[in-house]
């Protein structure tokens, strides 16, 4: 028998979901589940602002279309009741704005997903760049968009009193930012040991002052979102890790029933790197 009055573990939670693109993204997988268990989303997509200064023709239609493609799919995939920003995580004032944004509507969370990354050494079709050939502005971009922006985007939500006090944030990792993978990961590999860094330093600052929680999940290689498709030899990768790996690769839907269950309000798990790859990293 059923009971009819259980609460679902997300009811009554407004989570912010970052890093929705298209379907092929894992935060759109994400996005679904916190759904399904009765929490509700806001979704911001990387998008062409005020705050941006002086692009070129090309960069500021890329932002467009980039924004048109996620606010499609978040009304295809998720609703049209679902509330859309535009962020670039790598400008302040933007940053800012839309904390400032989320005040101005009322809107409290309860926790949000950090689900971002980009790495102009990784082109698809292309080779990835030796870390010797990395330029200091590659490195630094990579770092600023999927690392630092974790703190940025963290320090703009508490600052504009958006951010509950008991809130969890969540981030998305890979082994590669511990080990040397099968594929190339290197210069966002760097990123992600820092990004797993930074997860570690707020998880105790933002304990020991506001009660929050912050985690990350190393996810199985996939290649069927736009970051990881763009990855040289991925699809190789995924084969033997899935040949490898106890349970074979964990699936998007694994990855979104954990992140639900770390996104829970409530709960003691802070500071961790929990792996969700099939078993995959026991392997030596
Ligand atoms: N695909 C994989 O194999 C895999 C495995 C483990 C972890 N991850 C991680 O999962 C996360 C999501 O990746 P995905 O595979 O769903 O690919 P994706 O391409 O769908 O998501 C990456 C997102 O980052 C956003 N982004 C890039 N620059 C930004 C900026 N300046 N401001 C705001 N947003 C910006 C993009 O718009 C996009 O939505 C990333 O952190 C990625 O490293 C991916």
């Amino acid at each position: 028998m059923t009971n009819s009055n259980a609460k679902l573990p997300l009811e009554g939670n407004k989570f912010l979901i970052t890093g929705i693109t298209d379907s092929g993204s894992l935060a759109l997988k994400i996005a679904k589940q916190v759904m399904a268990e009765g929490g509700t989303v806001v979704c911001s997509g990387l998008g062409f602002t005020p705050h941006h200064k002086g692009l070129s023709e090309k960069a500021e239609n890329f932002l467009k279309k980039t924004y048109a493609s996620f606010e499609e799919t978040i009304q295809k995939e998720l609703g049209s009741d679902v509330e859309t920003f535009p962020l670039d995580v790598t400008l302040d004032d933007c940053m800012e704005e839309f904390g400032k944004e989320l005040l101005k509507k009322n809107i409290q969370l309860d926790g949000y997903l950090h689900s971002i990354a980009m790495d102009k050494t990784i082109r698809p079709g292309s080779t990835v760049k030796p870390l010797l050939d990395v330029t200091k502005e590659e490195f630094f971009q990579a770092m600023d968009v999927s690392a630092y922006s974790l703190i940025a985007l963290t320090r703009s939500l508490v600052n504009c009193n958006v951010l509950k006090n008991n809130a969890s944030i969540l981030a998305l990792s890979y082994i590669g930012g511990e080990f040397i993978t099968q594929h190339p990961y290197k210069n966002i590999g760097v990123a992600k040991a820092a990004l797993e860094r930074i997860v570690k330093e707020l998880a105790f600052e933002l304990g020991k002052s506001k009660n929050m929680k912050v985690n990350a999940i190393r996810f199985s290689a996939y290649t069927g979102s736009k970051a990881g498709s763009a990855i040289q030899g991925l699809q190789e990768a995924c084969d033997f890790s899935h040949d490898q790996s106890p349970l074979g690769n964990a699936q998007p839907e694994d990855l979104a029933y954990e992140s639900a269950y770390l996104l829970r309000p409530y709960g003691r798990v802070t500071g961790t790197i929990r792996y969700v790859d099939g078993g995959y990293h026991i392997r030596g």
